[in-house]
């Protein structure tokens, strides 16, 4: 049945070779409600049988005519050498249909349909999905195959855009990323990316298995001979067939590769330390990079990934953990280590999405840096004048901070630069940094309201100013000093409340000084930095989240080792304690300029209090949590003078409010704060239910905390971004008792 005949209105689909690429189109086509039909074409009667069963086709069969009479989409899916006949085949059978296919060469299936057509059809797309799997045959049939993978179609100037947009379409149904590129130039691309390291995969394992006919060495090969060699299990048949079709650019390639590979030779026989730090530092930086991407853990993709949490009710929080390292700190850590001079090793830095778009951002400004691993960084800084212009624009995905703080650091360089973030980011006030930068003399264009982006003007004289802050912010602080370490003279900022004082700290402890008197912050330009060891504390911030739950929740006792406990950070213990919190700061201690120590807590009723003004920027982060608190207290909690809290990852004190309404706590809203009416009894507090958190990471924690006092599970919506401040959040929450799982689509 053709299109124009079925009930739906939607193509019926040949697909002409039934194994694993062509069953997991049909597969993801069903999974995603396409109503067409899905006929498919196979010499191998048992595929068509497997097919049928499996539910992914319709019908199928071993002779192409009668399927392709009834076909409107016909999707080629045999090897590439296979192609040509396939075309010869169907070239007097063709009529209307649009054909496409999923050759991995595509000058080769061009010249094939040139060949059998005479000429290249307007309605053949070539196309070619990015996917695939060791595993072959309709049964390894994948419908989730194509999502968020990459699908390039290369279609020529008189290729009809009908037929392109109707290919396109169908792969977009399988939520692939479809693109479009010059035949010749997916040929190269792919040659590279993929062509080559299958080669060499092939051609490692066999050079060592000829070495050692027994494959005695395999015994003693682990993880690094594991996973180059992964991909030499593959076809050999297929792979013949590739590299046979792409001959030119694999060889143009491996050219490349060789060159590379001698140069690499000579550096190691010459013990040229600098050519191979070289050369492994820029490979492992771009590894690091495409990783990122790959594992759609970037920002890019992240926006696109969706994760729910769904949490059960009951049970108690018990343990001894370390939460991961001070968002605050690793940032300023990779800051200051980049602009000192000499080598700075950081130690518990945090390898969440925000800090390591900035430790991203200094390698793209020229900045060698080893790590993470396991929270160890190794910073080669360059000094306060050696950073570089990086290639494009600066990318500090969901960071406030990192977008405030590098605009200061970006105002004092010679080069033009331009600060992105993602979707949240792009709503917030900038204003607040850029107007105080431009009294100090710096160039800075920002969007409409004085949002994201911001195109910093480099090459501009600064000069130091005295600004009274009309908030209390540690980041427009933090970017006003480091743009007068930049300018002439002195730069004093005053607060009108305490904030973090990270920045000085450190700054202090890289030998340069930062007079602290009274609400008054000065420093004086054209000093240099020194490198000097970090340890990063662990994040109260983080902490919080567990210390809320074991407060809330009877029966818990829990330790949070090595926390953060700089005075300017503690409003939470505060003000947990005034509320009747039972919790004790035990082993205090000094690491590296910030005071650390451990926070036991045990489960104690709360009650519901005014919380002093003076503790809300010593809280700033932790009001998404300690609003959970305050439903489980007794009586009602007062929050005044927060607005701040509107203007963060997201409006914390609507969001907040409204999750708290669907589980029925009762609240009323202020512009500057909230009232909480405190839900405290035997048993459960409040209901379960669907809570939005907004891509904001705390107030997805702070959820997930709240219902281990409801009656039914509470699920939270848009939770992917929690991996920008804490990594490990969901094994972590489980290990101390909350049952808490991840669903990703
Ligand atoms: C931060 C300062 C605070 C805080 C943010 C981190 C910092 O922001 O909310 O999470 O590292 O300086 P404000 O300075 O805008 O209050």
């Amino acid at each position: 049945m053709r299109a124009g005949d079925t009930p739906t209105g939607e193509a019926t689909l040949l697909i002409v070779g039934l194994g694993m690429i062509g069953g997991s189109l049909a597969a993801a086509l069903k999974a995603n409600g396409y109503a067409g039909r899905i006929l498919a074409c196979d010499r191998d009667r048992d595929e068509i049988a497997t097919g049928l069963e499996l539910g992914v086709i319709d019908e199928g069969g071993g002779e192409l005519a009668p399927l392709v009479a009834r076909s409107d989409i016909i999707v080629l899916a045999v090897p590439v050498l296979a192609m040509k006949q396939v075309f010869a085949q169907l070239s007097p059978l063709i009529d209307e249909q649009i054909l496409t296919d999923v050759g991995s060469t595509k000058r080769r299936v061009c010249d094939a349909a040139r060949e059998a057509f005479g000429h290249l059809p307007a309605n053949f797309v070539p196309g070619h999905p990015i996917a695939g799997s060791e595993k072959s045959g309709v049964a390894a049939a994948n419908p989730a195959l194509y999502r968020h993978h990459k699908v390039i179609l290369t279609p020529e100037a008189d290729t009809a855009p009908t037929a392109v947009a109707a290919v396109r379409a169908l792969w977009q149904r399988c939520g692939a990323d479809v693109l479009e590129m010059p035949v010749d130039r997916h040929d190269q691309v792919l040659a590279r990316t993929s062509h080559l390291p299958h080669l060499l995969a092939f051609s490692l394992v066999d050079t060592l298995a000829r070495q050692d006919e027994r494959l005695e060495i395999f015994r003693y090969a682990a993880g690094g001979f594991r996973d180059f060699t992964r991909i030499a299990g593959s076809d050999p048949v297929m792979w013949r067939d590739i590299f046979t079709a792409n001959r030119g650019a694999l060889l143009a390639a491996l050219d490349d590769f060789e060159a590379g590979l001698a140069r690499l030779r000579t550096a190691i026989e010459q013990g040229d330390s600098d050519a191979m730090l070289g050369t492994f530092d820029r490979a492992s930086h771009a590894r690091h990079y495409f990783e990122t991407l790959l594992n759609q853990t970037s920002y890019q993709t992240m926006e696109a990934r969706q994760v729910q949490y769904r949490v059960s009710p009951g049970g108690s929080v018990s343990g001894r953990i370390r939460v991961p390292g001070d968002k605050s700190i690793s940032h300023r850590s990779i800051m200051l280590g980049a602009l000192a001079s000499g080598v700075t090793e950081v130690k518990g830095f945090l390898e969440g999405e925000d800090s390591l778009a900035t430790l991203q951002a200094f390698r793209d400004m020229g900045v060698a840096i080893e790590g993470p691993h396991q929270g160890r960084v190794t910073i080669h800084g360059v000094g306060l004048h050696g950073l570089k212009k990086p290639a494009g624009p600066i990318y500090v995905g969901n960071s406030g901070t990192a977008m405030r703080l590098f605009a200061g650091l970006l105002a004092g360089q010679a080069f033009d630069t331009e600060l992105t973030g993602d979707a949240s980011l792009t709503k917030r006030p900038m204003a607040r940094v850029a107007d105080p930068l431009r009294l100090m003399g710096a160039k800075i264009d920002t969007a409409e309201g004085g949002r994201p982006p911001l195109k910093i003007h480099g090459g501009q004289p600064l000069k130091g100013i005295h600004y009274d802050m009309p908030m209390a912010s540690a980041q427009v602080k933090s970017c006003l000093l480091l743009a007068g370490l930049y300018a002439e003279g002195e730069t004093r900022v005053r607060e009108p409340a305490p904030t973090r004082d990270h920045t000085e700290r450190m700054l202090n402890g890289f030998g340069y000084k930062v007079v602290r008197d009274g609400d008054l912050a000065t420093l004086q330009g054209g000093g240099e930095l020194t490198s000097a060891p970090i340890d990063v504390p662990s994040d109260i911030s983080s902490a919080t989240f567990f210390l809320v739950a074991a407060a809330i929740t009877p029966g818990s006792d829990l330790v949070l080792e090595h926390v953060g406990v700089n005075p300017t950070r503690i409003g939470v213990i505060n003000i947990l304690k005034a509320m009747g919190a039972d919790l004790r700061l035990e082993n205090p201690r000094e690491v590296g300029g910030e005071p650390v120590a451990d926070l036991h807590i045990r489960y104690a009723p709360l009650k519901g209090i005014d919380i002093p003004v003076d503790q809300v920027p010593l809280a700033i982060d932790e009001f998404p949590a300690l609003f959970v608190a305050a439903a489980n207290a007794e009586g009602t909690t007062r929050l005044r003078g927060a607005e701040e809290l509107r203007v963060k990852e997201s409006d914390r004190i609507q969001a907040m409010a409204d999750g708290l309404t669907i589980l029925g706590v009762e609240t009323t809203v202020y512009e500057d704060g909230i009232d909480v009416v405190g839900r405290a009894g035997d048993g459960a507090s409040y209901g379960g239910g669907q809570v939005d958190s907004l891509g904001d990471h705390r107030i997805a924690m702070a959820f997930t905390v709240a219902a281990s006092r409801a009656s039914e599970p509470v699920v939270i919506d848009d939770c992917a971004n929690v991996a920008t401040s804490f990594p490990g959040f969901v094994a972590l929450a489980n290990k101390v008792g909350l049952e808490l799982t991840e669903a990703s689509t």
